[in-house]
């Protein structure tokens, strides 16, 4: 074990432990989601960081609430907000970017992390997003039944959806020029529609204009991530297209137990690391 440590440290690929843990979609309005933040243990995360991407609610009190307790048990929490996040029906915010404005500041305020998070050779690319219709077009039932219609709002300049993703995707252009060992990314929005389940029937797939943008995936390619996970779908996948392992692990409500309730899955450890350079090693002084 001792030569897989020198490895490590040497290539500095990690300074010290680290498990990196994610889940999503908590939406915390609903009693049970709160129960089981609640539950989660205080002292087993000590060392850890959890991927938090979007949809925790778009209730801003609740918000700070739900960062403090999860903050309270993790070494680190990186967030991306969802679109939840920016709806602002019935709030203080006069458009939705006010609202994202709010948002990042609550997350510092709080000491939750919204941009790279590196430890050793990992690093870890928080990339904001919204969709622009690259993976169809939207239509009647759609803009009837996607409540982010009317629950966002924006100034004129972003008249187009398509607009309001390249304001966030070039947010993430700071970001993309790492040449650490091992990036794992992760985004709100789904960054190519082969991600999701080719079981789901024809007539479900209505959603699909609304939940990402292709142009996502250019920057994931770009940033060479070895993992990327995502959310906003509510359906928990792990798929591998042209070499990079996409995740999903939605929370959810609670009646999409069938399709999503994933709680926290562990998406990379520094142990299980050394454990195969250990063995390799093993192999080669054989
Ligand atoms: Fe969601
Ligand atoms: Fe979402």
């Amino acid at each position: 074990m001792r030569a897989a440590n020198d490895i490590l440290c040497h290539s500095g690929i990690v300074k010290s432990p680290m498990k990196v843990f994610a889940v999503s979609d908590l939406h915390a309005d609903y009693r049970e989601n709160l129960d089981w933040i609640d539950s989660l243990a205080r002292d087993r995360y000590r060392e850890d960081v959890l991927l938090l991407a979007g949809d925790v609610t778009d209730e801003l009190r609740l918000l700070g609430s739900t960062l403090r307790a999860l903050k309270s048990r993790f070494a680190e929490i990186l967030f991306v907000p969802g679109n939840h996040e920016l709806w602002i029906d019935g709030g203080d915010f006069s458009c939705s970017l006010e609202k994202f404005d709010g948002v990042m500041s609550l997350c510092s305020h709080e000491g939750i992390r919204t941009g790279v998070y590196t430890q050793g050779c990992v690093s870890i690319v928080p990339l904001l997003g919204w969709y622009d219709f690259s993976f169809g077009q939207s239509d009647a039932f759609l803009q009837r039944a996607w409540r982010n219609f009317w629950a966002c709002r924006w100034s004129a300049e972003f008249d187009l959806e398509a607009k309001i993703c390249d304001f966030f995707l070039r947010q993430n252009d700071r970001y993309l020029s790492t040449d650490d060992a091992h990036v794992i990314s992760f985004s709100h929005f789904l960054p190519r529609f082969e991600v999701m389940p080719t079981a789901i029937p024809e007539n479900r797939r209505k959603v699909y204009p609304v939940l990402g943008s292709a142009r996502l995936d250019h920057q994931i390619r770009k940033l060479q991530s070895a993992i990327h996970v995502y959310r906003h779908s509510h359906i928990n996948q792990a798929i591998e297209i042209d070499g990079i392992r996409y995740l999903n692990n939605a929370f959810a409500s609670p009646k999409e137990a069938r399709i999503a309730r994933e709680k926290l899955i562990c998406i990379f450890d520094t142990e299980a690391v050394l454990s195969v350079l250990a063995g390799e090693n093993r192999r080669e002084s054989a």
